[in-house]
């Protein structure tokens, strides 16, 4: 009793070390607490957009780090029109991606959030440290409710509690986010002061946002590229589907035989993000000259694709023909996960006082 909702005074004589651990799993290898971690929802193809707004930055900024990126598929559920089958193909389309995109051959431990029921009882601790009035703040929450015709689902209200709960269960101190996430960060880092100040003990790191900076990425109609949208180029489509896309890229109706400003047009935007660089200057000034139209300038473009992205579709595509991929790599980290989580969630236990050891 005395230790429930502690004053500032006490919260000084809380000790600042951060409680770290690391275990090694049956035969797998050593999984110790995480400096960052990440989590993508299975909502459909990665595009241009994702590459190069969330895995680059992601693998670049992992490097020598260690990193927890899992699917978040108990996430996904916020969208209750999705059905089990789109789930289960978007599920593995991405744990393929994340592979092929040389997620495996780094220190990234990739998993999936539903085969680890440790992190929805510690969202339902979480539970008691949020109030109902922080949560309507949540911006997923504001949207749904303005839409007049639905009432939202509670998951959209608790899905802060959710995230807290990935990021607070795993240790990690920093979390990269686009910067419409960095409000459920600091949702996490209240949580994680409020628990720990009514255990008396430090034991939650609360996590700092690292927003990644990169610009958005345009889409074919030159918006933002989003899939609610549908103006994305997809990483892994089949040839056909990539060149349809790259075909539809809106451009001006500069005649064929007549210069165009490189500067307002999409199609050269998009080689500067995939081609090397002499072609880059060599369609600069072919555009100057009034020596290439759209078409060709597009033509291009779907060759740099293939050849930007070579390595990764293939990868991506010998994977997709293995019985079971998505098991297989969902469940690659799965016994020393499953010790990693058990332990901080046996502490968790012990703190909040349902067990005395
Ligand atoms: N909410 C994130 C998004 O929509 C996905 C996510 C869920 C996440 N849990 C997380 C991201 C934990 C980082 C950490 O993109």
């Amino acid at each position: 009793m005395k230790k429930k909702f502690s004053s500032s005074p006490k919260k000084k004589n809380i000790k600042r070390k951060v409680v770290k651990k690391s275990f090694r799993g049956g035969n797998q290898s050593l999984i110790t607490t995480p400096d960052i971690i990440t989590g993508i929802k299975p909502t459909g193809s990665i595009h241009l957009g994702n590459y190069f707004g969330a895995i680059l930055p992601l693998l670049k900024i992992s490097k020598g780090k260690k990193v927890f990126a899992f699917v978040a598929d108990l996430h996904a559920l916020t969208n209750t029109t999705i059905e089990p089958e789109t789930l289960q193909k978007d599920i593995t389309h991405i744990l393929c991606a994340w592979e092929a995109c040389g997620a495996g051959d780094s220190n990234v431990i990739v998993y999936r959030q539903s085969d680890y029921p440790q992190i929805t009882f510690l969202q339902w601790v979480l539970t008691q440290h949020t109030t109902l009035s922080t949560l309507q703040l949540g911006h997923a929450y504001k949207d749904a409710t303005m839409n007049k015709h639905q009432t939202p689902v509670l998951g959209v209200l608790l899905y802060p509690i959710l995230m807290s709960a990935d990021i607070l269960i795993s240790g990690a101190g920093i979390v990269p986010v686009g910067q419409d996430q960095v409000q459920h960060i600091e949702m996490a880092r209240d949580m994680a002061r409020k628990y720990n100040s009514w255990v008396g003990k430090n034991y939650f790191i609360e996590p700092k946002s690292h927003v990644v900076e990169s610009e958005a990425l345009k889409g074919i109609d030159g918006r933002k590229m989003s899939k609610s949208y549908n103006n994305t180029i997809p990483i892994f489509g089949s040839e056909e589907e990539v060149r349809k896309k790259i075909m539809s890229i809106q451009t001006g109706s500069v005649p064929l035989g007549k210069p165009i400003q490189h500067e307002d047009c999409l199609v050269f935007y998009f080689h500067t993000k995939i081609s090397p660089a002499e072609l880059v200057s060599d369609l600069r000034r072919r555009y100057a000259k009034g020596s290439i139209g759209y078409r060709e300038a597009k033509e291009l473009l779907f060759e740099s694709f293939l050849k930007y992205f070579k390595k990764e579709r293939m990868k991506y595509n010998e994977l997709m023909a293995q019985k079971n991929i998505g098991e297989l790599l969902a469940k690659k980290h799965y016994n020393a996960l499953t010790v990693y989580f058990d332990d901080r969630l046996g502490s968790i236990k012990k703190l909040t006082g349902f067990s005395a050891t």
